[in-house]
Order: C-alpha cells, then structure tokens, then sequence
C-alpha cells in the first residue's frame, strides 16, 4: 500500500511519492456539470478510478453516479471529504464562486486537489488557497488544461527554436455565445460569471506563458445587465518590448484563435487555441508550414497525467501551473475587473 493510499496525515500526502504500482488513483468530483463529465471520462481513461461525486443536490448527486457508475455520492459537497482516505486526489468543477472554499476544504482534509479555472474569484481567495495548501505541504494546481496541451507545447518548442524569432507580440480572442439564463453561471453574478473569469482566463495564461508576467493593462468592457462583463478587450505590456492585445465575450461568437509573431515570423494556434488541433507558420503573409496536431485536441488527458506525475513524485505544486502562475492570473483579473466595473457579492 502506497503512502498515498495509507491516509496516514496531510504531510504524508502532500510530501511522499506514490508507490510503481499505485498509479491507479481515486478521483473524486466535485461538481456535477458539463465539465465534471468530461473529467470523468479523462480520469478513466488514464486508469482511474472515479470513486466518489458530491454535489449541492442529493437527486443530482445520485443521478451523476448511476449515470457514469460511481459508487459513491453525497448531497452535500463536502461530506465527499468525510472519509479523505477512500480518495487520492479531488477535482472541484463546482461554478466559480465554489472554488475557494471548495480547494480549502480539500487541503484541510489532507486531500490534493485539483481546481477549475479561474483558481478562485480574486488575488486574495487565491493567496488564501495558495498559503493553506503550502503550508499543509498538500498538492494543489489549477485545472488550467491548455498548459498541457501538445500544441501549446509545440509553440513553445518553435519559439525556443527560432522559428519566429523573440516572440513580440501575441494576439488572441475568445468569445462564445452563452446562454443569456442568468440561472446558469455565465452572466451569474453570485457564481462568479462573467468573460473576464471564465474565457478571458485562457489568452491571459496565454499571453503570460509566451510573453511573461503582465506589467500594465488596459481594458474597455461592456457590461451585461447582471453586472458581470460580457465582452472585454484588453492591452497588457509584458516587458522587454512585448506586447499583447486580446479579447474575450460571451455574447460574440469568436474564431478563439491565437497568434504570437516575432521579427521572423508569426506562429497561428487555430481555434480553438486553448486546445489546437493545427498550427500554421507564416513569414510575412506566406504559409511556410502548417503543422497538424488531428487527434490529441480533445485532451483533458494531458492534464489528469500531470496530476499522476506529481503525485508519483511526491510534488505539492506541479512545475508545469504552478500557484504562482495562478496567482498572477488572478491579480491581473483583479486589475481588468477592476477597469471595467466588475465586482462580486463578497467584494460588496
Ligand atoms: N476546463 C474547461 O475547459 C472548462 C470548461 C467548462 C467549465 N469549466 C469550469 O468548470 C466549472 C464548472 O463548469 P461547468 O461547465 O461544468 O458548469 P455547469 O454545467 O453549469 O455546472 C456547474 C454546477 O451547476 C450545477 N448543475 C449542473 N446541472 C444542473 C442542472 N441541470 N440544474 C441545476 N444545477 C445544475 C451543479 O451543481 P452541484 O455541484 O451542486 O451538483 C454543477 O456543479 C466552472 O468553474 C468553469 O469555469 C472549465
């Protein structure tokens, strides 16, 4: 029996690299929406198990587990962290509001725990989280899954070969049409809606992993009538010359494309950029290479495998989305938010 599986304290779970044999990990979900499903399937499909789901409702609770055959269920999120030794690892998919006291209630229970996108509401949730969970030594990431996608692993490896040059500038949208039913979480005020935290969160990280941590921003935004941001465009200078320009929406319908150019070149992540199936080279305006990535867009799989790594490895943070990336993230939201007029319950 693995350290992991033994339950034996915080420390122990946070600190002790999991056995050869113990790969399998037991997954449990918090949430019981769109996204949560999809982990379910991920998590499977890199042998887990998924061991046990809680919701804020009993009958949504128990519909989830039959539908995807989890043995266990709670009506009550937390009472999922009542026995925290039945799970290796939590993934809280709850809406946005949940997160903080959702990743805190994990790290008190000695449990890692692995949080949606935004981490938490605003910097100071997110220090908050980030201090508990180093302090109890226990493994905490952001769910933010397009770090571990190939191709954003290829813009990397291309920028580091030169094929564009210094990356400069980085140019990118992402804009859905959301359902307008301020029932559900995109235009919610008390759960956190808003394009700002929920899409705007992808060009951010991706703009900062490129171009480094944001210096300044500027941001123009129009609200919706629930008081969250519906669509946002944004300037950040990242230092050092680089710039990048980016916008996210959830009443315009975007191509949700990326491009980051150089003095050589330009690279463009096709939509959707947070998980491309297609990269196109250009110099100038010509095509010099189009690089197919088919097939291994869909992958929330790249992320669940981080978690197994750095479980095995006995990691609190993974190197890959460290907390301090989240935490820049969420300081740079708090500014945006801030410009343009977007508060939260909490924040009243
Ligand atoms: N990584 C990604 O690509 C990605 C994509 C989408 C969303 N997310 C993030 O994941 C989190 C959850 O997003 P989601 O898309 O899964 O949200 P969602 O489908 O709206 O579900 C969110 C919560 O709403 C409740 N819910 C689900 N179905 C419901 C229904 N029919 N009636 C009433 N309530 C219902 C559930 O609460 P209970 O927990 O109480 O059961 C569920 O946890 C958010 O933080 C979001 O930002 C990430």
């Amino acid at each position: 029996m693995s350290a992991v599986r033994s339950g034996s304290g915080v420390g122990v779970r946070g600190t002790a690299p999991m056995e050869e044999d113990d790969m399998s990990l037991r997954w449990g979900i918090l949430g019981t929406g769109g996204i949560a499903r999809k982990m379910v399937a991920a998590a499977r499909a890199r042998g887990g198990e998924v061991a046990a789901v809680g919701s804020g409702d009993p009958a949504r609770a128990a519909a989830f587990a039959e539908e995807h055959g989890i043995a266990r269920h709670h009506g009550r999120h937390h009472d999922l962290l009542a026995r925290p030794e039945d799970v290796d690892v939590v993934y809280v998919a709850t809406t946005n509001d949940r997160h903080h006291a959702d990743a805190l209630a994990c790290i008190e229970a000695g449990v890692p725990v692995l949080v949606e996108k935004p981490f938490t509401l605003d910097l100071e949730q997110a220090e908050e989280v980030a201090a508990a969970a180093r302090t109890a030594g226990v493994f905490c990431m952001e769910a933010m899954w397009m770090r571990f996608q190939p191709a954003f692993l290829e813009v990397e490896r291309r920028i580091a070969a030169g094929h564009i040059g210094e990356p400069l500038l980085v140019q990118a949208d992402f804009g859905i049409a959301a359902t307008p039913d301020t029932d559900r979480r995109w235009f919610a005020r008390e759960l956190g809606g808003g394009a700002l935290l929920d899409v705007g969160v992808y060009p951010l990280t991706f703009a900062t992993g490129l171009l480094g941590t944001p210096e300044r921003a500027f941001a123009l935004g129009e609200l919706a009538d629930s008081g969250v941001d519906a669509t946002v465009a944004v300037a950040m200078r990242h230092g050092g010359g680089r710039l990048s320009s980016w916008s996210c929406s959830f009443v315009a319908d975007t191509g949700v494309e990326a491009t980051v150019s150089g003095a050589e070149g330009s690279l463009r992540v096709h939509g959707p950029f947070h998980h491309a199936g297609r990269l196109t080279l250009r110099q100038g305006s010509t095509v010099v290479e189009e690089h197919d990535l088919q097939g291994t867009e869909a992958g929330f799989e790249y992320e669940v495998d981080e978690v197994v790594r750095c479980l095995e490895d006995g990691r609190t943070e993974s190197p890959r989305m460290p907390l301090a990336l989240s935490l820049t993230t969420l300081r740079w939201l708090d500014e945006l938010r801030r410009q343009v007029g977007v508060t939260y319950p909490h924040e009243d």
